[in-house]
This record gives structure tokens, C-alpha cells and sequence, in this order.
């Protein structure tokens, strides 16, 4: 699923942010050649002001408009790279490469397609809804609170939620989510915490359905430079000879088979 890419290092406006939840923050940003050439699933790396020893953090796509040259970033603060840009308003720049990664792969023909996101995985599933073609089911899970992306996930798809508190929708993980609605389809899709993903690995294989699964959470600088990112893979790697797979160039979506979690 590797393929050569263009991409590029440019400065982005900030068009608009806000906070949509909890330490949850969309920012919009105008780009030259970024947003022109992303896809689903892939992401950017975003470059610190303060501190230029930090290393750039990576952030996924959530949404894409290629007519308007604008980017979608949602993001939860969870150190000093996050927090800097969360404190960023309408007109400031931020430095930004990419588009970085894979992103999924949406000419595989299936006919309904789960797609799942959970928490800070939640994002990207919004570009996705909009491009795979068939029938899509988002399954969203939240701990509680804000559903943040609610509308739009339910814009292009029907919507299942599951809370861990059970504020909203099923009280449980996402997996509870489509039991308790017997939802089924012939795929999934899904990006989010480690945990998720391996009951859901899990669950397609019992299932005998094919599953991409984005690893992005896992990624450190998003750039090939910190090999923070490396998991273990089934097939050897033709250019280092082990069994390793970096999650930022090789992936960040890889078919569940060919990863071990
Ligand atoms: Fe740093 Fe992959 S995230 S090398």
C-alpha cells in the first residue's frame, strides 16, 4: 500500500479554530498545495513555533476542500506542540508538510463499509464519509460529553455511538455499539486507541471481513525521524530485512493482516 508521493513544506494561514469539545480543536487553514493534494486518511505535520528543538507533531486530516485550498485539522491538546496551536486565531500561520502517510484505500469495491472512530480517531472518519463510495455506518466512540463531529459524521452516512459513561448511545466500545444494533457490512475502517483497534482486528477476522486500520495515534514526529513509530509486520521489509513496518511512511493505514497489534 506504499506509494511515492508529492508533498510539501509551506506556510498555512489559520482561517478559523475553536474548541468543540473538551481539549478537542478544529482549526481550518488555508494551504497553497497541501489541501489540493490530500487524501483520506493521510495527515500533516505541524511545526512548533516555541521551542524549535520540538520535533513537528503530527495531526490527521479531518476534512478536505480542494476548491477552497483548505484543510480541516482536528486535534486534541495533550502537550506543549498541541497547546501552543490550540492558543493560534484566525490570521496567524503555521508552518505545516505534507500530505504525510498512505491514507485509506476507497476503490475497494465493498458495498457497506463500517467506518470507526474512536476518540482523536474520530476525525478522520469526516473525510472518509465523504469520499468512500457504497454504504457506510459510522461507528463513533466517545468516553462522554461533546460528540464532537456528530453532524457532520451523520451528513454522509448513518451514525452509531457508542460512551463509555453512556451518556449518549450505546453505554460501551464501539464493538458494543454494533452488537447491541446488529449492524454487519463487508469492511471496516477504523482509527483510534491501540485497544480498539485490536478488538476490531480481532473481531474481522471472526467475522471473515476484510479491515484497514489507521495507527496514527502511535506516530511521534510523523516525519522518519524519531523511529518512535516502528511496529511489527507479518512480511519482511525489503529495505531493512526485518519484520518492522514505520507507522508514518509505511502507514498509517494498514490492512489488519498485515500487522501485528
Ligand atoms: Fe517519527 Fe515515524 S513518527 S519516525
Amino acid at each position: 500500500m506504499h506509494t511515492t508521493q508529492q508533498k510539501f513544506e509551506e506556510t498555512a494561514i489559520i482561517i478559523k479554530q475553536e474548541e468543540i469539545a473538551d481539549d478537542i480543536y478544529s482549526m481550518w487553514l488555508h494551504t497553497e498545495q497541501i489541501a489540493a493534494h490530500a487524501k483520506a486518511g493521510q495527515f500533516v505535520s505541524v511545526y512548533c513555533k516555541e521551542g524549535s528543538r520540538l520535533l513537528p507533531r503530527p495531526i490527521s486530516i479531518c476534512e478536505i476542500d480542494k476548491e477552497n485550498k483548505t484543510l480541516r485539522l482536528v486535534y486534541r491538546k495533550a502537550g506543549a506542540g498541541t497547546a501552543e496551536f490550540s492558543g493560534y486565531g484566525a490570521g496567524e500561520t503555521l508552518r505545516l508538510i505534507g500530505p504525510l502517510g498512505n491514507g485509506f484505500p476507497l476503490d475497494k469495491g465493498y458495498k457497506k463499509v463500517f467506518l470507526i472512530g474512536g476518540g482523536i480517531g474520530v476525525p478522520p472518519m469526516v473525510e472518509l464519509s465523504k469520499q468512500l463510495p457504497g454504504e457506510k455506518i459510522v461507528v463513533s466512540g466517545y468516553r462522554g460529553g461533546d460528540l464532537f463531529l456528530k453532524d457532520e459524521l451523520s451528513r454522509h452516512a448513518e451514525l452509531v455511538v457508542a460512551t463509555e459513561d453512556g451518556s449518549a448511545g450505546t453505554k460501551g466500545n464501539v464493538l458494543d455499539a454494533i452488537k447491541e444494533n446488529g449492524l454487519t457490512a463487508d469492511a471496516i475502517f477504523a482509527c483510534g486507541p491501540g485497544p480498539m483497534l485490536r478488538a476490531l482486528k480481532a473481531y474481522a477476522e471472526e467475522q471473515g471481513i476484510d479491515c484497514y486500520l489507521s495507527l496514527e495515534e502511535r506516530m511521534a514526529c510523523g516525519i522518519g525521524a524519531c523511529l518512535a513509530c516502528v511496529c511489527k509486520s507479518k512480511d519482511v521489509d525489503a529495505h531493512t530485512n526485518v519484520k518492522n513496518k514505520r507507522i508514518c511512511k509505511d502507514g498509517p493505514v494498514f490492512a489488519a493482516d498485515e500487522i501485528e497489534l
